[in-house]
This record gives C-alpha cells, structure tokens and sequence, in this order.
C-alpha cells in the first residue's frame, strides 16, 4: 500500500533507539522529512540521516522549553509540521508503591505528558493555520493495565490516553488528527540496555538478562510467545499519520502481542 506521505514533513521524538528509532525509519522509508529528536544521536539515527531526507536534532524533552525549540526549529528548517509523533517517555521500575519518591512521579509525568502537552500546544497553533494535522501519542498497554512496579507509569499513561482523546474531539473538527498507539512489550533498549528493564527483573529475581528476556512474554501474558519487534509498532503508526487513516479519530491501537485478555 503507498502511504502517500511523500514530503510530509514528520517531528518523531524519542528517536534515536527503540521504537522511535523505527517509527523515524518507516516514515523515511515513506519519503517523509523527519525531524528526529533525541538527547543524543547516536550511529542507526546517524546511518539514517546520511540515506534519507532525516533531521537529527539534540534536545532534552524533559525541560520546560525543549519541546517548543524542536517545534520551532522544524519550521525553521521545512516551513511546515504535517505530523508529530510524540513518542518520548518511558518506566522505572521500583518495589512498589511506597518505593516511588514524590521526584518519580513528577520525573515520569514531564517525560510522558509534559513533553506531549508541550510539543503539541507548540505544534497546534501551526497545524490549525493549516487545518491539517496528525498527533500520533505513544502510550502503553499499562494505561489499561496496572502493574505495581511501574504504578507511576501506568496512572501516567493512562493519563496521556485521557489527554489524547480529548485533543481528538476539540481539534478534529478544525482538521488535526489525534491517537494513541499503545504498545506491550516492545523489544527495545528499555528493556535489553545495560542496567534496563531486564537487568532490573534479573537483580530482583536472580536471573541473568538473556533468561530475563526470554521469560517475559510468559511473564507478560503474551498470547504471541514473543517479544513484539519496534518496527512492528511503526508500521501502525505510519498508516495512522496517512490519509488512509482520515476517518481514524481519538482511537487507541493497542498492539500488545494479546497481552489484555478482556475486551475493553
Ligand atoms: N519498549 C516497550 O516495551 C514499551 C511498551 C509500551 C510503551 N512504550 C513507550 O514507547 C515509547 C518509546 O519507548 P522505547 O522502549 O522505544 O524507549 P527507549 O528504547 O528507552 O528509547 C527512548 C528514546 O527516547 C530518547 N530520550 C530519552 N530521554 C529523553 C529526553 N529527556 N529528551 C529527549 N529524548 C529522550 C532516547 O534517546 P537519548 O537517550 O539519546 O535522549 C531514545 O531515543 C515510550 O513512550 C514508552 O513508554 C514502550
């Protein structure tokens, strides 16, 4: 299926691993321009910009102003915002509730809303002149499934699903798209870096990494027996930000390798 994205222009952030990384890749793939914003850069993002029409730019997503300098800086460079896939964020994992200090909770909050409450009021003004638009927000399985190690996170994305449904209805009748895609659990180096998610399970549960990473589709109720592949994600995200999708409005695609077992 051709996309029709060709020379779109795409802000993805969180990309220089995992599944922004790949969200950057498939839409390059695609013929967008993308603006790819991470703190550092690192060689796959690098390889990228070198093949594709990719943007790298250095930029801390957690402070108060970083997300509206990306935002500008993208129009400075293409004129225009088509998309902007707020993919940012991330868990620490902790014993539980009372593990979780008053600087985690707001730590999570400005990584996974904040920077898309930010880089969306800095996008929108844009994208409205236009009345054209896509906001792709990455939230998670764990907004509708809340596990106590992560409990943070889990209120937290549950709290940006809320969020993004809201932008869909106040800003879809003025032409921008909002969704969520909401991954399970998605083999990136959240999980298999040094000191990740996986080494954090292994200390707890006296396992090495390679064991961890193999247990958890069991671990996670995976009805695939596999750990779900960044590109995997992408490719959803990529059709939500196409004119394929224009009837698709404050959706949530969960693509979790059937983790959630009840209909929701
Ligand atoms: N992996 C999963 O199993 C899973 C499951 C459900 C939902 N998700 C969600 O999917 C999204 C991506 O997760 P992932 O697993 O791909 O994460 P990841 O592998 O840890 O990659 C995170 C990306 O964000 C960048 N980043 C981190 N802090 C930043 C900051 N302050 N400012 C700018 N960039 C920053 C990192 O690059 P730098 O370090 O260079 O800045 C990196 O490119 C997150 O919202 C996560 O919650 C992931």
């Amino acid at each position: 299926m051709d996309l029709q994205l060709q020379n779109k222009v795409a802000i993805v952030t969180g990309a220089s691993k995992g599944i922004g990384l790949a969200v950057v890749t498939a839409l390059a793939q695609e013929g967008v321009r993308v603006v790819a914003a991470s703190r550092g850069q690192g060689a796959e993002l690098s390889e990228l910009a070198e093949r594709y029409a990719v943007q790298p730019v250095a930029v801390d997503l957690s402070t108060a102003d970083g997300p509206a300098k990306l935002v500008e800086s993208a129009i400075a460079k293409f004129g225009r915002v088509d998309i902007l896939i707020n993919n940012v964020g991330g868990t620490h994992m902790q014993a539980g509730f009372l593990s979780i200090s008053d600087e985690d909770w707001y730590r999570t909050f400005d990584m996974d809303v904040m920077s898309t409450v930010r880089a969306s009021r800095a996008v929108l003004p844009h994208m409205l002149e236009h009345r054209s638009g896509v906001i792709i927000n990455i939230s998670s399985v764990n907004a509708h499934l809340p596990v106590t190690q992560i409990m943070d996170y889990c209120a937290i994305k549950a709290a940006l699903t809320n969020l993004s449904k809201a932008l869909a209805e106040e800003f879809g009748p003025q032409g921008v798209r909002v969704n969520t895609v909401s991954p399970g659990t998605v083999l990136t180096p959240q999980w298999d870096a040094e000191g990740g998610n996986a080494d954090l399970i292994g200390t707890a549960l006296g396992m090495d990494r390679e064991t961890v990473l193999s247990q958890l589709p069991k671990m996670n109720n995976m009805t695939i027996n596999r750990l779900i592949q960044p590109a995997e994600v992408a490719a959803i995200v990529a059709f939500l930000a196409s004119e394929h999708a224009a009837a698709i409005v404050g959706a949530d695609y969960i693509v979790d390798g059937g983790t959630l077992k009840a209909v929701i």
